[in-house]
């Protein structure tokens, strides 16, 4: 679908957010890998990227799922919400993009949630942009990287930086899927034709294989009529694509990043940690991720 089809006038259209039983829980899994990318990306920042990368990772590892979460942004605060002190690392994603020499094994740190890993980034990321320029294949460095441990995971998140530049570019060339996460505000769709068309670019030159996975409404607030209204055009617009499953908003997000865990361990029966484990089984009964 192109941004440009997208029909603001307000028509009906079917409710969402259905039944808390709608997706089955999944099935253990016997076997684990190869693993499917998915990269979190919209240009905008505070829209939930982060969260969402840590609260649905974290679900799918508990529905035993191996994976890993690549940190894409210099901020590293998916590093920093999983407990990890990013100013005291040897070894980053930095390290791993710039250079071909350093063993990929060795920058994966083990989080306090089974079965969910992460490479950290921190402020060094952010030169990465200017210095991969100049290197041959600089958009496929993210690729180069994950290529030998893609057999040791079931799914990668990539936590991409609010931009559109050539970072994101290499998590869009690795990935399978896209998913983005929209606050639920009025022009919240602003700018989402741009991520269209960096999506359908990196599509047509170095990535055949990418999909819009889906959009994810996050920051929902159903009491309100504007939060009503804003998503009814969501689903206008992209219709199918928008995931049954919201994220209302609750303060237990950022409390659950002050304590440096996912809320699903944070405040494990809480709405919001049950909206990112029914999301895990939305994504895996949609077939995008084992
Ligand atoms: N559903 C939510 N309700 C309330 N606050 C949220 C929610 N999702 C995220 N937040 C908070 O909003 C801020 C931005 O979220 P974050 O996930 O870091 O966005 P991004 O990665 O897109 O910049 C963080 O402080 C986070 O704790
Ligand atoms: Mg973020």
């Amino acid at each position: 679908m192109s941004v440009s089809d997208v029909q603001l006038d307000l028509m009906p259209v079917p409710p969402k957010g259905g039944r808390d039983d709608q997706f089955p829980v999944p099935q253990p899994l016997e076997t684990h890998g190869p693993a499917r990318i998915i990269a979190m990306c919209n240009q905008k920042g505070g829209v939930g990227k982060t969260t969402t990368t840590i609260n649905l990772a974290a679900s799918l590892a508990e529905y035993g799922r191996k994976v890993l979460i690549i940190d894409f942004d210099p901020q590293g605060a998916a590093s920093a919400g999983l407990g990890v002190n990013t100013q005291e690392l040897d070894l980053t994603i930095y390290n791993l993009l710039l250079s071909s020499k350093v063993d990929v094994h060795d920058a994966i740190v083990e989080t306090q949630v089974p079965n969910l890993h992460i490479i950290p980034a921190n402020i060094d990321l952010s030169a990465a942009e200017v210095q991969l320029v100049n290197e041959v294949a600089r958009e496929q460095a993210l690729t180069r990287v994950l290529r030998p441990i893609l057999d040791d995971y079931d799914v990668i998140f990539v936590d991409c930086q609010p931009s559109l530049g050539l970072l994101t570019v290499n998590a869009l060339t690795a990935a399978h899927g896209v998913m983005i996460p929209l606050e639920a505000e009025y022009f919240a769709l602003r700018g989402v034709a741009l991520l269209v068309d960096t999506i359908d670019m990196v599509a047509d030159r170095l990535n055949p294989r990418l999909k819009i996975d889906g959009i994810l409404a996050t920051m929902v607030d159903t009491r309100t009529l504007h939060s009503r209204e804003v998503l009814e055009r969501l689903y206008q617009a992209f219709g199918e694509k928008v995931y049954d499953t919201q994220i209302r908003r609750t303060v237990k997000f950022p409390d659950a990043s002050v304590a440096t865990e996912p809320i699903t361990t944070y405040a494990p029966t809480h709405a919001g940690a049950e909206a990112y484990r029914r999301l895990a089984r939305e994504v895996i009964a949609r077939g995008d991720a084992a």
